[in-house]
């Protein structure tokens, strides 16, 4: 005889958490924009979960606001290579059965993490590039868009600057360390992650970071939580920093003490400066960094916070 049982529905918060990219010197006008996107990207996320959809909705949903916005370093607004051209990352998780899906070095789409969650969907593998998810985006068909739609003013000065300040690639922790991404807990207990980047300006051609590798640019399991990651991608990379701070939720921490716990971790080992958003299985978050600043915001039970310097965070109510 089946051992007795009784049902109800989890009742759990529904939670979404979004980032902006580490970065420094974000003048007091481009506060304003940034702010502005990064709210409506956590209300985005946080409209989908409302309607009753998945955390993995929530999260494409909320980067995809954010890849279009050009103040972001992801999609329309990616900082450029050393040869001046756009080469995107991104990936996508789902903690309900750990289903996997990143691009990297995609070139001439609008919407990157799109890509990445066709390939979760569609494909039997976890990971295309370059030319193989290219040729794939067009299979699924995804438009080919001009290189030039996705390249600003700010990202073509932001290139030249690097180059007369900095010259060839270098091997040291850049200041501007953008990416974008997104962690939610949907109503069923189900938490995901997105994240979306142009990477690091001047970077080599056929340079991958951090943002579409499993484990380092993001994680999410129903267990522990979800993570989502920004920063020097050499470093995030090399401490597997997403799962390295579901590793300490793992051995009862807190999401404070397992983000702060990582990221010092990194910077002490590395010299690596980051920041990352974790939401735990109970809805618990954080939004953490050792970066200059961190454009974030969060909404739970319908109230909206967000900040981008520890010395500000502004609320309001959702309706
Ligand atoms: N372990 C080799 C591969 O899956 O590509
Ligand atoms: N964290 C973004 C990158 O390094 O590409």
């Amino acid at each position: 005889m089946a051992a007795a049982s009784a049902r109800g529905s989890i009742d759990v918060s529904l939670v979404v958490v979004v980032h902006g990219g580490g970065a420094s010197n974000i003048s007091a006008d481009r506060k304003e924009r940034v702010h502005e996107g990064i709210a409506r990207a956590a209300t985005e996320g946080y409209n989908i979960l409302k309607a009753g959809g998945s955390a993995i909705d929530a999260v494409e949903g909320a980067v995809i606001v954010l890849e279009k916005d050009p103040e972001f370093n992801a999609g329309c607004g990616s900082v450029l290579n050393a040869k001046g051209d756009v080469e995107m990352d991104a990936s996508i998780m789902d903690g309900k059965d750990l289903s996997a899906g990143a691009v990297s070095a995609v070139r001439c789409i609008e919407n990157p993490i799109k890509l990445a969650r066709l390939v979760m969907e569609k494909t039997p593998h976890c990971f295309l590039t370059g030319h193989g998810a290219e040729k794939f985006a067009a299979d699924m068909g995804i438009p080919e868009i001009p290189v030039e739609n996705l390249i600003t003013e700010r990202s073509k000065k932001h290139l030249e600057k690097e180059k007369l300040e900095k010259g060839a690639q270098r091997a040291d922790c850049p200041k501007n360390l953008g990416t974008v991404g997104a962690v939610a807990l949907d109503c069923k207990g189900n938490v995901a992650y997105a994240t979306s980047t142009g990477g690091i300006v001047n970077k080599m051609v056929g340079r991958v970071g951090d943002s579409p590798c499993i484990g380092a640019g993001g994680y999410a399991d129903n267990n522990l939580g979800a993570v989502s990651t920004t920063g020097h991608g050499e470093s995030i990379l090399k401490v597997n920093l997403a799962r390295l701070a579901l590793f300490h939720i793992e051995q009862g921490k807190t999401v404070d003490e397992a983000a702060e716990l990582a990221l010092n971790y990194m910077k002490s080992k590395l010299k690596g400066l980051g920041g990352l958003i974790l939401v735990s299985k109970t809805g618990d978050w954080v939004a953490k960094w050792t970066s200059a600043s961190m454009p974030w915001a969060a909404v739970k039970n319908g109230k909206l916070q967000a900040g981008i310097d520890i010395c500000e965070t502004r609320t309001r109510d959702l309706h």
